[in-house]
């Protein structure tokens, strides 16, 4: 299809790297955004409104005469964007309400891959706090307590002893600290490992495999400090095989995806499984129903493939039909972030030096929690931007992205040294 005019809804650095992205494809014509964010303009028109503006979002699809929109974040994916926009015939990209579960509630999900027996830490579910603790003193710790819904990525506890347990139970199940969310909780196994995301576009009953990635969810070097959203992500994963990549598809992805086509609740969209590579080989952390935030941002400058096409091929149930092409360029995206983030992020200091990322080659910036005042930027959120670098080694392009960081101030600017030292080290560990 020629032409097309995509909405992209949300308002972050994925989203920006999606907006940039698709308005590159041969095959659009037009990309909106609602709500976007300022540095998003060059590539997308703003709509002012926002994710969880249903209704209106729809409403503008239909008179804009939108020929794919690309839903973001998680939270109106959970709350069944989908769903209305299918009911007004509207093609777009992402989970009805039901599939989007597999994000939505961990204890769906663990059940789900329990019944498929898709390898996954081993696990108990509870809603009584009672029974979680009676369960706490048998079980050998370090164990990893999670609340049941979407916690923003806060809601799940890594517990070194059955103090730390039991308080993290207590504070679910009986303070509701976590409201609804937590209201039943995953006790479960803790695995050791290499971390990695691999997401794949499914069309219901095919998945096609994205490059793999990986992120690095602590705020502070070395992995310490609390769990962020993410602070920065590599592509590929150096060490990871072919043949690892294969059992990953055949042992996660094909069962996950029949078995909600089994249940009548196919899964369409992003299927994003957060794995811990362990000796006794991937194992899946979590399910996400979207795309990764950094991940995106280090896994797209490498897509050769038209994303556009390659989306609305899920939305048509083809997504076999469509090869996928990647730049062996290696990909790597800094994170800038608040003082303050995660917790209390400050905003509203003045950003300099955006201009001069301009003139640097093979590097890329996409903005995240940005404003402008006229003339000046703004921090306007935890994460603020994505520096992105493209090399021929991982190396060659960490070093873009930190170049490029060395050129932006902002008062408070917070990020890690670190990105991509882990993707190195596993490297040298597996290729000895
Ligand atoms: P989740 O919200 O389930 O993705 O968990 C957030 C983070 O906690 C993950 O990215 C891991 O770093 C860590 N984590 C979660 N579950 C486990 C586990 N079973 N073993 C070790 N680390 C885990
Ligand atoms: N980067 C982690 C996430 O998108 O959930």
């Amino acid at each position: 299809m020629g032409g097309m005019r995509v909405l992209v809804i949300g308002s972050g650095g994925r989203e920006h790297a999606l907006a940039w992205k698709l308005c590159k494809s041969p095959s659009v014509e037009k990309v909106f955004a609602a709500p976007g964010n300022p540095g998003m303009e060059p590539v997308a028109e703003a709509i002012p409104l926002s994710a969880d503006q249903t209704v209106e979002l729809a409403q503008f699809a239909q008179s804009s005469r939108i020929d794919l929109t690309v839903v973001g974040p998680e939270g109106p994916l959970t709350g069944g964007i989908v769903d209305y926009f299918q009911l007004k015939g509207l093609p777009v990209f992402g989970p009805t309400k039901a599939a989007a579960r597999l994000e939505g509630s961990k204890g769906f999900a663990k059940e789900l891959m329990q019944r498929r027996a898709v390898p996954t830490a081993g696990f108990q579910l509870f809603d009584s706090a009672e029974r979680a603790l009676a369960f706490l003193k048998e079980s050998r710790m370090p164990v990893v307590v999670k609340a049941d819904g979407l916690a923003g990525g806060k809601g799940a506890i890594i517990c070194r002893s059955i103090e730390e347990a039991a308080s993290a139970v207590s504070g679910m199940l009986s303070q509701q600290l976590f409201g609804e969310a937590g209201s039943r909780v995953v006790i479960e196994e803790f695995l050791e490992g290499e971390e990695v995301s691999i997401l794949g576009v499914v069309d219901g009953t095919h998945v096609a495999l994205l490059a793999p990635s990986q992120d690095h969810k602590r705020i502070f070097e070395k992995d310490q400090g609390p769990n962020t959203g993410g602070m920065g992500a590599v592509s590929p994963v150096p060490a990871l095989e072919e043949a690892e990549l294969a059992q990953i598809r055949k042992r996660i992805f094909e069962p996950a995806i029949q078995e909600m086509s089994n249940r009548g609740t196919p899964f369409k969209g992003v299927l994003y499984a957060g794995l811990m590579l362990t000796s006794e080989g991937p194992k899946v952390l979590e399910f996400n129903v979207r795309f990764g935030d950094p991940e995106t941002q280090a896994i797209l400058p490498r897509l050769q493939t038209d994303l556009a096409e390659l989306l609305l091929s899920a939305v048509e149930g083809k997504v076999d039909r469509v090869a996928l092409k990647w730049d062996p360029k290696s990909c790597a995206c800094v994170v800038l972030a608040s003082r303050g983030y995660p917790e209390k992020p400050e905003l509203g200091r003045e950003i300099t030096g955006l201009e001069s990322v301009a003139e640097l080659e093979e590097t890329l910036l996409f903005h995240a929690g940005t404003k402008r005042e006229g003339s000046r930027w703004l921090t306007w959120g935890g994460r603020v931007l994505n520096l992105v670098g493209l090399g021929n080694s991982l190396e060659a392009a960490l070093e873009r992205a930190y170049q490029a960081q060395e050129r932006i101030h902002f008062e408070g600017k917070q990020f890690r040294r670190d990105i991509g030292s882990r993707a190195l080290k596993y490297r040298e560990r597996v290729n000895k």
